[in-house]
């Protein structure tokens, strides 16, 4: 009986860089009544892990816990087969192919999960592999900001070759908005693939001075501020980002904007995430969403993966195969 199984887990107790995980037998989990188990067989590694892994920034231990962390295997998105159900469940059967988040408590650097059947998952579209459904973090954070947005309206992606940027900019286009897209020399083709209006090659020109403006400036990988930003914004134009900030300046001037009643710039955090993972799934089975795969990595060598995603230099997502 696979209940009294153990399974491999990539697992930390104490907060610190990737050497602080690593790889230990530990009980198969069972489903509780309302859950389904998930033989886990793609998942990422993404800079919500990395961030929760290294408690940054401090405050986020509010949630995480204060010495120690509550939860000891991350692991956000997954994709996998769902191999056993706890009472009560009938909208999945074993078998089915699914892929979701796990927003809240995290656990997908396991071969085996445990979530509530009517979370964060949603059946996987068609044919797609499960390296192509483990895609919803960057695109879960993304649709915060890109939400903001309605048909026909303007918005600048800055750095949108990350795993938020990347989903940002289809999400946009999915809205109907017209988007330009910021990013290095080596990321213009994938920039035209993702389908940018147009785009801006932060190396050679400087993308605050084109002389247009937006409805909405998204800095979604947290390099640019408000200060640098603020000519691109059109009259009732937003900058939204999703770091904090050069001297926390993105929540200070968030508050400063709230009290205002303006609200210029937001740092929006996700909100409902089994009603986005189903959006997703209906995106991508209309082939109008597809995550961009960087490389891929066994659970194995899941330190060198976090090494990889700490330098900040991944296109897109990085995969940790499971099975
Ligand atoms: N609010 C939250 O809870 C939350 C959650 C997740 C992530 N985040 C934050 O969101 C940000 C983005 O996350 P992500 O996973 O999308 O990042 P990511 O995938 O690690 O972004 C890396 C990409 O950014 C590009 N880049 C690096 N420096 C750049 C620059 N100066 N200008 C433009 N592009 C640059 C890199 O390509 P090139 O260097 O070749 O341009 C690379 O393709 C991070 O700062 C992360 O901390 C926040």
């Amino acid at each position: 009986m696979i209940d009294t199984q153990m399974m491999k887990a990539a697992v930390f107790n104490r907060y610190g860089p990737p050497e602080m995980l690593s790889l230990r037998e530990v009980p198969v989990p069972r489903p509780a009544p309302g859950e389904i188990r998930v033989r886990v067989v793609a998942t990422t590694v993404n800079r919500t892990d990395t961030a929760t892994l290294r408690a940054h920034p401090f405050f986020a231990r509010a949630m995480t816990g204060l010495f120690h962390p509550k939860m000891q295997t991350l692991g956000m998105d997954f994709a996998g087969i769902v191999d056993d159900l706890g009472d009560g469940v009938i909208t999945y059967q074993p078998g089915g192919r699914v892929f979701g988040l796990l927003p809240d408590k995290f656990g997908a650097h396991a071969e085996y999960l445990c979530m509530p059947a009517d979370g964060a998952v949603a059946c996987i579209p068609g044919n797609l592999s499960f390296d192509e459904a483990v895609v919803g973090e960057g695109a879960w954070y993304a649709s915060s900001t890109v939400g903001l947005l309605s048909t026909g309206q303007t918005c600048l992606v800055y750095g949108a070759s990350g795993a938020i940027g990347t989903a940002a900019v289809q999400l946009a286009k999915a809205r109907g908005a017209k988007v330009t897209a910021v990013v290095g020399t080596r990321h213009l083709d994938l920039a035209n693939r993702l389908g940018a209006d147009r785009i801006i090659n932060y190396e050679d020109e400087d993308f605050a001075a084109i002389g247009e403006t937006f409805d909405l400036v998204f800095d979604a990988v947290g390099k640019t501020s408000w200060f640098a930003c603020r000519r691109l914004l059109n009259q009732n134009g937003i900058f939204a980002a999703t770091d904090l900030g050069p001297f926390w300046s993105n929540i200070l001037l968030s508050m400063w904007f709230g009290i205002t009643g303006s609200r210029r710039v937001r740092v929006p955090y996700p909100e409902d995430a089994p009603g986005f993972v189903r959006h997703l799934a209906d995106l991508m089975a209309e082939d109008r969403f597809r995550g961009v795969f960087d490389c891929s990595y066994p659970l194995d060598d899941i330190v060198e993966a976090f090494q990889y995603v700490e330098t900040g230099q991944k296109t897109g997502i990085v995969v940790i195969n499971v099975q």
